[in-house]
């Protein structure tokens, strides 16, 4: 009888605790700039108790800056969060925890000689000291109500991705987050856990009502999770819909697939330059696996996908830049694996890194240092002539700057302009990573212009690209790479931009 009343009792705490739990937050006109790049520009959203949010975007789109703003990692330039309608003034994580709002990060803490229990009570108001049996207790429920599979006295380093994951939701919840943001959670978790996690998750919204939200760029994550979806393109909501919405609907909102396309003028492809068999870079996760391609002289063949899915070690591999690659690659035929960039780049073969300044570019040496740089003979040459290229080069690729500048100090777009015209001339394989990266579209357009024109004297061009709108303009064929898998589009002109965003997202077209 007593125990009934006592339960009745735990009952009414709990429903009364789920009324307070009630929390209406919005992010009203936030704005965050990078440099000269947007990241959030005049972000509002509203976010109810109870409901399970998506912030979907493709990658670069803004949602994990958007978040880490909610969740006080980081300040907005302007805009404000307002929770229960007044402004929330918080400038830490440890503030917005307390207002509620907790996030669990694509890289979960390490806290390496600690336990599953000892994590879970650092943190907590009481700290490490308190009554350990009492933790052990309130641990163990919370894990059996969120439906985990968790041992107290795991450590820390011992857990997988998705068990340190469940740690850190049991922490934050037990800390007490109303509103759970999770950025990209099912990146490295098994099929299982991923069940487990959405789940919990839905029972916490429905039961508990707390708030959730997802921030992905896989659609399969948002439609079988979500309520609701915000879809973010270049740092602005483009989009709000209550779902289930059609796939394609969504996939439109994502990558914008109403841009008109101009016309493009074709390839006309030469003989085989570069064949890779059955290519496998083994890693941590695995990257690329058996992957074969062909790539012709005189074609633009553009590499599709999400960050990470192995593009950019498919290149570094023909570029002679990735240890450790199986498979095999022939340049006009010849067997090439383990030759040296430098061997590489005598036949023909060259490599622009996305990272001007961190790979192609040597801080604190001038322009007219780089061009000494890659004339024969190093730097031991007649100084005055390659002053001269440099300033024949700087007029011909309408280089912003002087012979004498340091290149650091050049724009973004006058730096790749200074790499491209420090290609050799005449090359068989150009492999580029992210050729435009942050330039505006004039100069994007005026480094297209020099790249077709190479195309068009017989250079292979194999490049990266995060945007697909650049992937579908100057490709002749596309490589879609996504979860170590590639697909290949040999007709670009017959897929829509929903269909390769499908392809990117992991879900076949
Ligand atoms: N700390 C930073 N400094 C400079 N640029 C950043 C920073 N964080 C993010 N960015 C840039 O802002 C844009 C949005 O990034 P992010 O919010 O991480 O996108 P998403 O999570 O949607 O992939 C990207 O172009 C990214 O390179
Ligand atoms: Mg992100």
């Amino acid at each position: 009888m007593l125990s009934h009343i006592g339960r009745s009792v735990k009952g009414n705490l709990r429903k009364a605790e789920r009324l307070k739990q009630t929390m209406h937050v919005e992010i009203d006109r936030v704005t965050k700039i990078f440099g000269t790049l947007r990241a959030n520009d005049g972000v509002s959203l509203s976010l109810e108790s109870g409901r399970i949010y998506a912030i979907l975007g493709e990658n670069g789109a803004g949602k994990s800056t958007l978040m880490k703003i909610l969740s006080g990692f980081m300040p907005a330039d302007s805009g404000r969060i307002l929770i229960d309608g007044q402004p929330a003034a918080y400038d830490t994580p440890a503030g917005a925890l307390a207002r509620g709002i907790g996030m669990l990060h694509q890289d979960p803490l390490d806290v390496h000689n600690l336990t599953a229990l000892e994590n879970f009570m650092l943190g907590s108001p009481e700290g490490l000291l308190p009554d350990r049996r009492t933790a052990r207790k309130r641990f163990v429920e919370q894990v059996q109500r969120l439906g985990f599979v968790l041992s107290p006295d795991t450590y820390v380093d011992q857990l997988t991705i998705g068990e340190r994951q469940q740690l850190e939701i049991v922490r934050l919840l037990s800390l007490g987050a109303k509103l759970l943001i999770l950025d990209e959670p099912t990146t490295g978790i098994s099929a299982e856990q991923k069940d487990m996690l959405f789940g919990s998750l839905k029972r916490l919204a429905r039961e508990a009502g707390l708030t959730v939200v997802l921030v992905s760029h896989k659609l399969e994550d948002v439609e079988a999770l979500c309520d609701e979806v915000y879809v973010l393109r270049r740092g602005r909501v483009v989009g709000h819909r209550t779902l289930p919405q059609p796939t394609s609907e969504l996939v439109a909102l994502m990558f914008g697939g109403d841009v008109q396309r101009a016309p493009r003028v074709p390839a006309s492809r030469g003989s085989i330059v570069l064949q890779v068999r059955d290519l496998t870079i083994p890693s941590r996760r695995l990257v690329v696996h058996n992957l074969s391609l062909d790539v012709y002289a005189g074609e633009v063949v553009g590499l599709a996908g999400l960050d990470g899915s192995g593009q950019r070690e498919f290149v570094r591999a023909c570029a002679g830049l990735q240890a450790g690659s199986e498979g095999r690659i022939l340049l006009d035929n010849r067997p090439v694996n383990g030759a040296s960039y430098h061997r590489l780049a005598s036949r023909g073969v060259a490599y622009a890194p996305a990272g001007r300044l961190e790979e192609g570019l040597v801080a604190g040496l001038t322009v007219t240092e780089h061009f000494a740089l890659v004339t024969p003979g190093g730097l031991w040459i007649d100084y005055r002539a390659v002053q001269s290229v440099a300033e024949e080069r700087i007029t011909r690729y309408n280089i912003r700057g002087r012979p004498e500048n340091p290149v650091q100090t050049l724009s973004g777009g006058n730096q790749q302009r200074l790499l491209l015209a420090m290609l050799p001339s005449r090359l068989k394989l150009l492999l580029l990573e992210d050729p435009t990266r942050g330039l505006d579209v004039e100069s994007t357009a005026w480094v297209w212009r020099q790249l077709l024109d190479r195309r068009n004297n017989g250079t292979a061009i194999v490049f990266i690209s995060p945007d697909l709108d650049e992937i579908m303009d100057y490709s002749d064929r596309i490589a879609v790479f996504c979860d170590g898998r590639v697909t290949i589009l040999d007709d670009p002109s017959t897929c829509t931009v929903e269909q390769l965003g499908r392809l990117i997202g992991g879900k076949s077209a």
